[in-house]
């Protein structure tokens, strides 16, 4: 059993866990995630370490209340357990000096953006952040991100904080200024993650993405995760979760994303009800 340390509503629908999991802590690297499940009812749930503390053996979990699973999360409370909590899985960031590295987070992909961003910048990169959502009171981690950046833009799309506009543009801005990106990692929904690869992609500028399908046991058996990549099956949870992005095929993740929407709305309705 996981105790919750703290809990933390970030921003309307957005909470913050930190959970007592010593083992996880000592081992967890920047990119990686962890698996947990409420009761033994529950679903699995993936989350992206949002940070980690090793001397207080705790990890940072940020999750939306979105479907069912992340609703039933939200309840629980300050000193409440969680029943498992698997991790650290999937591959680590690839983490050295590149010289200037973008890093792009939108919505509640800021949060597994954070512990990336703070790695580069301790291997001695520039680190210029992007981070966006869609309004100013769903802006989360803007403090975090500005102490491990040189420099933090920020965009909404109702212009309510930063430039109105998507991450997009001012990462447009940067590949065409005097500057030398040398890599872009970005994270977020699946259709900015999209348009960011299609924004970098003329400029052979090599991006990575993280990805979070549906995951199930997160060990590479189930086949839940599948991503096509390079036109090869991969598993998200033991080859990735992130990938280059030039080479991820975006078109079937979201029609395999909006597959299991349907699945997932019903769900939640029973619960709430
Ligand atoms: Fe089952 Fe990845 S979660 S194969």
């Amino acid at each position: 059993m996981y105790k919750i340390l703290v809990k933390q509503q970030l921003a309307p629908s957005v909470q913050l866990f930190e959970v007592e999991a010593p083992l996880i802590a000592k081992k967890a690297k920047p990119g990686q995630f962890v698996i947990l499940r409420v009761n033994d009812q529950g679903e699995r749930i993936p989350l992206t370490i949002a940070d980690f503390n090793r001397e207080k053996g705790s990890v940072t979990l940020i999750f939306q209340e979105v479907g069912a699973s992340t609703v039933e999360l939200g309840r629980l409370q300050q000193g409440d357990f969680l029943l498992d909590l698997v991790g650290p899985l999937g591959k680590p960031t690839h983490i050295e000096k590149f010289g200037t590295v973008v890093c792009v987070g939108g919505g509640i992909g800021i949060a597994p953006v954070y512990p990336i961003a703070r790695g580069l910048k301790e291997a001695g990169n520039e680190v210029i952040s992007i981070i966006g959502a869609r309004s100013e009171d769903i802006l989360i981690y803007e403090e975090e991100m500005a102490a491990v950046s040189d420099q933090l833009i920020i965009t909404t799309d109702d212009g309510s904080k930063g430039i109105k506009a998507l991450v997009t543009q001012p990462l447009k801005e940067l590949l065409d200024s005097d500057k030398t990106i040398g890599l872009v990692v970005a994270i977020g929904p699946v259709i900015m993650m999209k348009f960011v690869a299609e924004t970098t992609r003329p400029y052979g500028v090599p991006t990575v993405v993280s990805l979070n399908p549906i995951m199930v046991d997160g060990t590479g058996m189930c086949g839940g995760c599948r991503v096509s990549v390079g036109q090869e099956n991969k598993f998200a949870c033991v080859d990735g979760p992130e990938f280059d992005a030039h080479k991820v095929d975006f078109e079937s993740l979201m029609a395999r994303q909006r597959m299991y929407k349907p699945h997932e709305k019903q769900h939640s309705e029973y619960i709430a009800g």
